[in-house]
């Protein structure tokens, strides 16, 4: 493993661990009405942090419970942070820790230039013969991304959500922008995409991994839908990479993932080494993997400082119980960065011509 400034590189035969977060606004999106919530029973069970085995029921109950609150809190989200729901990505050296004198429109610039860093740091072709043409947004929110990247590259985007409120509310704002014709939306599970093999050039997950059941099942739809020569971006929350004489995370490390993990329907933590792993094991190339977690320490208490102003906090009474249980878990994200436990990792591949 080779370093880069604030940025670890691993080739083909190192390891890795993951995270996540929220929502922000485009100046359309006052004009086109949310669609209404759907309504959901079911939550997840987290029983541990490394799952190896994951059951139908679980399943089911998972994937309804984060449908239900992206359901409920997308709204919410937009309103107060836009339509990017990931983290910003600041100058480590030019930004207070807390974030608190920065204003709102600078960490939205922030939230754009976490995509903006992604593309670098997977060295994704700007040249016109070479950039993508055909990308998947997987775990797309409300399109931020998707729309992003269509206009950046000129290219056909196709996100996915669990959420069907999400994907109702992705399709008003693409079509408020005159971009329905290239970029377009469906509820389908990114564990098993809708799509023929080799499809993308650019398969674009942006902290949905997080949420993802059984990293290895979703490596590997990540994988197949790719086209030979294209590639991965997996930005997301891991936790920390064990070191050689550790067999697992400590149990008061496993006790925080676990509250955080009940709140915010995430299933198991991985590690950014065990991502990289899971690549490796698939025989991609490029792989890399960067340590983000200073690159976005004024987010959470951002997101926090909003949400106790006037207007997040009715934002939120008006949101159901899953929105406000994930409010109350938000401090918790903040002492896991702190506690060096959780990590904000960007890991990148490239599938062989
Ligand atoms: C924190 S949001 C990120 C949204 C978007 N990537 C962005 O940056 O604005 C997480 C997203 O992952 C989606 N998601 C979670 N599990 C999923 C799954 N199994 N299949 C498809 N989408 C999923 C959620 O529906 C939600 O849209």
């Amino acid at each position: 493993m080779m370093s880069l400034n604030n940025r670890s590189i691993i080739s083909n035969s190192s390891p890795i661990s993951s995270i996540r977060r929220k929502i922000p606004s485009s100046p359309n999106s006052k004009k086109i009405p949310f669609p209404s919530k759907i309504s959901m029973e079911g939550a997840a069970s987290n029983k541990s942090i490394k799952r190896w085995f994951w059951t139908k029921d679980e399943d089911v109950k998972l994937k309804k419970g984060i449908a239900e609150l992206y359901d409920e809190s997308s709204e919410m989200w937009e309103n107060l942070w836009g339509d990017h729901m990931h983290h910003g990505y600041y100058d480590v050296h030019n930004m207070d820790d807390d974030g608190s004198n920065v204003s709102l429109s600078h960490h939205r610039t922030a939230q754009r230039r976490m995509i903006q860093e992604a593309l670098l740091f997977a060295s994704v072709p700007e040249d016109p013969m070479a950039k993508p043409k055909r990308i998947v947004d997987v775990g797309c929110g409300i399109g931020g991304s998707s729309r992003y990247l269509a206009k950046k590259y000129g290219a056909e985007c196709q996100g996915i959500t669990l959420s069907p409120v999400q994907v109702q509310r992705a399709q008003a704002l693409t079509a408020a922008e005159g971009l329905q014709d290239n970029v377009t939306f469906q509820v389908a599970d990114a564990l098993n995409q809708p799509f023929p093999d080799g499809q993308f050039d650019l398969v674009w997950s942006m902290e949905s991994g997080e949420h993802m059941p059984q990293k290895s099942k979703f490596v590997g739809e990540l994988a197949r839908v790719v086209a030979p020569g294209g590639r991965i971006i997996i930005v997301t929350w891991c936790h920390r990479d064990l070191s050689s004489a550790e067999k697992s995370l400590r149990p008061e490390e496993e006790h925080l993932l676990k509250k955080i993990c009940d709140a915010y329907y995430l299933p198991e933590w991985c590690s950014p080494s065990d991502y990289v792993k899971l690549l490796e094991s698939l025989s991609l190339q490029d792989i890399k993997t960067a340590d983000w977690t200073d690159n976005v320490a004024p987010f959470w208490p951002a997101v926090i400082k909003l949400a106790l102003s006037w207007k997040g906090m009715t934002s939120l009474l008006r949101c159901g119980w899953k929105t406000i249980k994930g409010a109350l878990v938000m401090p918790l994200m903040i002492e896991g960065y702190k506690k060096g436990l959780i990590k904000f990792a960007i890991i990148t591949a490239r599938k062989p011509e």
